[in-house]
């Protein structure tokens, strides 16, 4: 399956994705990276790769949606049947969610439902919560809302800081966030009507992983 990975950052993530698809632990091609800035870090990564890259920056759209049609223009000229959201920090246009119905995960640092939006780890610490994770969901019009597929899961340890529990976190997303696009590559996991479903059946919460 030919996936497209948009980055926004680092791209530790995209790194997870280009180290196992080149060691033939996930079956999937990354026809291309995307980025919105041209100095994020994720575009060297592609490069060194032998992986295409595009940058479109989005200063240079007045209004999201133009942005975003511009985006899947450049994107579907690599005809991507999958679209891996990795650090891309930009709000989707419900143009753009609908053109790729039911093909666009991401990645989100807490174990939603809870926790959508920024700042995750210093907000589970301030609340004393004894877990923290990351899921992967299927991406709808709701920002973070869209139905987990996979969530991996650790223990917050007694004093350690924001900075180290997101290292942790970050550690664990390298391994979820490949075996869920695996399992979308396979046709395991779908989305239908907003609803994920695993295997023909729906899927009311995600699959836990726990690495505590
Ligand atoms: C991760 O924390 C992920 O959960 C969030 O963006 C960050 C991307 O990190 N969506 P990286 O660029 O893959 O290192």
């Amino acid at each position: 399956m030919k996936a497209a990975i948009l980055v926004s950052g680092s791209g530790t993530n995209l790194q997870s994705f280009i180290d196992q698809v080149a060691d033939k632990r996930l079956d999937l091609e990354i026809a291309l990276v995307f980025s919105n800035r041209v100095d994020a870090y994720g575009l060297t990564r592609a490069k060194d790769a032998g992986i295409p890259t595009v940058c479109i920056e989005h200063g240079d759209y007045g209004e999201r949606e133009l942005f975003d049609r511009a985006v899947a223009a450049t994107l579907d000229e690599f005809e991507p049947e999958l679209i891996i959201l990795a650090g891309f920090m930009r709000i989707l246009s419900p143009w753009f969610v609908k053109h790729y119905g039911g093909r666009i995960l991401n990645i989100h640092p807490a174990l939603l439902p809870l926790y959508p939006g920024l700042d995750t780890h210093a907000r589970v610490l301030a609340a004393g919560d004894t877990h923290h994770g990351s899921t992967v969901h299927f991406v709808t019009e709701e920002l973070d809302g869209g139905p987990g597929i996979l969530a991996g899961r650790i223990a917050v340890k007694p004093d350690e800081s924001a900075a180290e529990l997101q290292a942790r976190v970050l550690a664990v997303e390298h391994q979820i966030y490949p075996q869920a696009a695996q399992m979308f590559a396979d046709g395991r996991v779908s989305l239908k009507d907003g609803k994920a479903y695993m295997d023909g059946g729906l899927l009311s919460n995600p699959m836990v992983s726990d690495f505590s």
